[in-house]
């Protein structure tokens, strides 16, 4: 069987049409949607269509401005000028009025739902089910984020006494923000990063991922109609050529960057008051199954082949590296083949389909590179169709025997390839992962709780989640999502997103006859928005 129908015919469903070109002309700067009349950076589609001429292309979606040095440094400003060193309006306003904003923006979210998905559909080739998933779990993550901060400012409403000492003891903002999300989930973990910010009161600048940009077009409107000037600034164009030169001013006071450690070095070092400088850094990573001899094998190869290839696996949680104990690979890699095959491709809109077009224009050629190196080692695809490419498209290849000299073995492939590796002794998948850069998730495979417990006592302390006979994944959101070495800096959930966006600061004082009065008085005016027992139900 070869590949077909995974291009453009007349059969996309209405509801999906792109009627028109969407140019996105306006970027929100200062609280205005501002005109833009310079150079454009034109958006394509992950699928290919047939032009006039029969040829295939990438369907061209619209253009974006593409955005210089003097832009990004404006929108930097807006954002320094809003938060004021702290005394800006957003920064000192009522955490329940900052709700408010944030409530306001998601109603307006909301009605954008059938074009948000749309977009993330052509964009970046994520299925329909998988593009209303994206849009419904960053509805629910705000709700979630709203209710989490009531409780803990519920919490922080008390005066505590300790020694003779009054406090109330907040979590206030950090400043100015530089927010950039990946293409993967270009709006869900954007805005896992940018609404823990802003409801914590920094300000923001905002750059969307390389592809998924026409997505936010939609909701430019909404952040600006919900949020005082200044604080959501959002930029278009190339992150080095924008991010650059904003690290460079010193006034960013927080990165929060879900993307590559080579980007995220590069930004980090060019910031000239490095202690000032929180990092919220989500990176690379390799995470490994290990699956033992005594699992159950059918339940492995089901979690195995959606954590390797879910979203075609570019989910820097996917499950990169399969070891396999010898005495069970052989049946291991005929049931996962088998599933692999049933995995059925096609575009977005298509029922029932899983494999998609990749957005990055490069991946098929590094995917086929791969596949390449692993082959002159000694590996095979060992799948139908595994690697066949057509353009945009390429269906998952499984390699094996895998080995550590192939590139696949270390690289994070971020797409379509499974490399197995049969294993005899467990410290071979052990040190495999000691010795790795990575060190965010791992899945163990077995039903028995003797193989598995000194397992999880080591392996704890070498990654940030062991799942048991499960996929690697983010969620549940209120769970903490963090990695070791190079996979992560800082954590993110509900909760420790508004830790990691806040800092913790007391107003205090001796108790005595004066200060005791003063307080009463203070608590009983309500006149500060931080000194106050006041509960948000
Ligand atoms: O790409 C990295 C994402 O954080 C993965 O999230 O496990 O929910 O797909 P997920």
């Amino acid at each position: 069987m070869t590949l077909q129908n995974v291009f453009i015919n007349q059969q996309v469903p209405d509801q999906f049409k792109m009627k028109d070109l969407l140019h996105q002309d306006t970027y929100l700067l200062d609280g205005e949607l501002v005109n833009w009349n310079g150079e454009t950076t034109q958006v394509y589609a992950s699928i290919y269509e047939e032009n006039t001429s029969g040829e295939l292309q990438r369907k061209l979606l619209g253009t974006v401005p593409n955005m210089r040095k003097e832009h990004a440094l404006e929108a930097l400003e807006s954002a320094y000028n809003a938060y004021d060193k702290g005394r800006g309006e957003w920064a000192v306003m009522k955490v329940e009025d900052r709700i408010k904003c944030i409530e306001n923006f998601t109603t307006m979210m909301k009605k954008t739902r059938d074009e948000v998905v749309k977009l993330i559909m052509w964009e970046i080739g994520k299925t329909y089910l998988d593009a209303c998933k994206e849009f419904d779990r960053t509805i629910a993550y705000i709700y979630d984020t709203i209710n989490d901060l009531k409780e803990i400012d519920r919490k922080q409403s008390n005066i505590q006494l300790e020694s003779g000492v009054y406090a109330q003891i907040r979590r206030g903002p950090l400043g100015v923000i530089l927010c950039m999300g990946p293409y993967n989930y270009p709006l869900n973990e954007t805005f896992c990063l940018l609404i823990p910010a802003l409801i914590c009161g920094n300000t923001t600048v905002f750059k969307p991922a390389k592809y998924g940009i026409l997505l936010l077009s939609p909701l430019l409107k909404a952040f600006q109609a919900c949020f005082p000037k200044g604080v959501v600034n959002l930029i278009y164009g190339s992150g080095r050529t924008l991010a650059t030169p904003i690290m460079e001013s010193g006034k960013v006071d927080v990165l929060a960057l879900i993307g590559n450690s080579t980007s995220a070095n590069a930004l980090q070092s060019y910031h000239p008051k490095k202690n000032r400088l929180r990092l919220v850094l989500g990176l690379e990573a390799k995470n490994p199954a290990i699956v033992m001899p005594d699992c159950d094998i059918d339940l492995a190869v089901q979690e195995c082949v959606l954590g390797a290839l879910s979203y075609n696996g570019q989910r820097c949680t996917a499950l990169k590296i399969l070891f396999v104990h010898e005495d069970i690979v052989a049946e291991f890699n005929a049931k996962f083949v088998a599933e692999v095959s049933k995995l059925t491709y096609g575009l977005p809109w298509d029922e029932g389909v899983k494999v998609t077009p990749l957005p990055e224009p490069n991946k098929p050629a590094y995917i086929k590179e791969l596949i390449e190196d692993a082959a002159a080692k000694g590996a095979k695809v060992i799948n139908p169709q595994g690697g066949e490419t057509i353009k945009s498209f390429v269906f998952p290849a499984v390699l094996f025997p895998v080995n550590e000299k192939m590139r696949v073995f270390e690289e994070e492939q971020f797409g379509p390839v499974v490399p197995i590796v049969s294993f005899k002794d467990i410290n071979e998948p052990l040190d495999y992962i000691s010795n790795s850069n990575y060190g965010q998730q791992v899945s163990l495979f077995s039903e028995n709780p003797n193989s598995l417990a000194p397992l999880i006592d080591l392996l704890v302390n070498q990654v940030c989640r062991v799942n048991i006979n499960s996929q690697c994944q983010r969620g549940p959101d209120v769970f903490p999502f963090v990695g070791r070495k190079d996979s992560a800096m800082s954590t993110l959930s509900v909760h420790d997103a508004l830790r990691t966006f806040s800092i913790r600061t007391l107003v205090a004082f001796k108790s005595n006859e004066s200060n005791d009065q003063i307080l009463t008085e203070l608590l009983e005016s309500k006149a500060s928005n931080f000194v106050n027992t006041h509960y948000i139900l």
